[in-house]
């Protein structure tokens, strides 16, 4: 079963500000995986148009993720950084999973339930079948390894079904053309470290997200110094003073953000947080966080607006990343269509 070698894949939505939970939730998890596995990471823009969209604002999303993976430290020559809707095969293959995925299975994804809301019928057939492209996403490259937060693991669960069935249902056409005991991979979660999940700023139930209606509740990455400063100073806290062990923030969801936030931050745990700020007061901790916040998303956000100014330099590390992503899933795509029975033309 794990013969398969290990591939790192994982999307962003290129929908609105980027802000501090995307950050830590994802992309400086993609920058330290780049050390251990081959990498492909992908600005998912078929999958913002299942919602309705701004085509000038979606261009312009696209090309601040992609600004965002590059200033954040991703390396688009030894890994792969591209956007999906420039490889036709995520597609193609998600047309060939929707015939494999079953109505039963998509109408227990929780995420399409909350994204329709009361009008269901209203909702894009899009939004529907969006797990199934994700899945194919993933599957077009074979990848074994996929980094999510905690919301997308029913999507991440149902890729695994996916790869399943379609292995199961086409075994025979699978080993007749000599293609392995099992065609696609079952993809594992990669879901750890603090502040895999960011909380608002203003109420530690919440995700931090761009749709939340406060400003202050998100720092997002086009943040100047001043603006984190005061959304830190702002942040709703209790009137405890830190717990020294992290048993002492159960029950303090505020606490616990702002001490995962710091940890992740810093790359450290939330236990060596308290064990520096165990007894201090939120105005201490506020200030130190302050600092290392304006610290170390300095950089990123300078070089996030240095690459924005520059749009025709990050399509050209697009477009090269496309190339190298349709290489891998092109050769993916042709056995597929083997595999069910396709006439095809010849591949280059
Ligand atoms: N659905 C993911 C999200 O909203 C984005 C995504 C699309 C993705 N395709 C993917 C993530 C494949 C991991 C792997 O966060």
């Amino acid at each position: 079963m794990s013969n398969f070698p290990q591939r790192v894949f994982s999307g962003v939505q290129p929908t609105g500000n980027l802000h501090l939970g995307n950050y830590l939730g994802a992309i400086t998890k993609f920058v330290d995986l780049q050390q251990t596995h081959d990498c492909v990471f992908c600005v998912v823009d078929l999958h913002a148009i299942t919602v309705p969209q701004d085509p000038k604002a979606l261009k312009s999303s696209i090309r601040e993720v992609t600004a965002a993976f590059i200033a954040a430290g991703i390396d688009p020559v030894k890994h792969i950084v591209f956007n999906q809707s420039q490889v036709s095969a995520h597609a193609e293959l998600a047309w060939v999973l929707n015939c494999v995925a079953r109505i039963g299975w998509m109408n227990r994804m929780t995420q399409f339930k909350e994204k329709a809301g009361k009008d269901r019928e209203a909702a894009s057939v899009g939004l529907y079948a969006y797990p199934v492209l994700m899945a194919a996403d993933i599957l077009v490259y074979k990848a074994t390894h996929v980094p999510v937060g905690e919301d997308q693991k029913q999507h991440l669960e149902l890729a695994r079904d996916v790869a399943q069935k379609f292995n199961l249902d086409y075994s025979e056409s699978i080993a007749a053309l000599g293609l392995g005991e099992t065609f696609f991979p079952q993809p594992e979660p990669l879901i750890q470290g603090p502040a895999t999940r960011v909380m608002s700023l203003r109420d530690g139930a919440k995700k931090m997200s761009k749709s939340d209606p406060s400003d202050n509740s998100r720092i997002n990455l086009s943040d100047d110094a001043d603006t984190i400063a005061s959304k830190i100073r702002k942040a709703k806290t209790d009137p405890e003073p830190l717990p020294s062990e992290t048993a002492g923030l159960a029950g303090r969801p505020e606490a616990d953000n702002l001490v995962g936030i710091f940890a992740a931050l810093q790359g450290s745990t939330k236990a060596g947080v308290l064990a520096d700020f165990g007894n201090a007061n939120f105005s201490t901790f506020k200030t130190a966080l302050v600092d290392l916040a304006v610290a170390s998303l300095g950089p990123v956000t300078a070089g996030m607006k240095r690459l924005v100014a520059d749009p025709a330099h990050i399509d050209a590390i697009l477009c090269d990343g496309a190339e190298r992503a349709d290489a891998i899933a092109r050769k993916t795509m042709n056995e597929v269509k083997d595999i069910l029975g396709f006439v095809r033309a010849k591949s280059a």
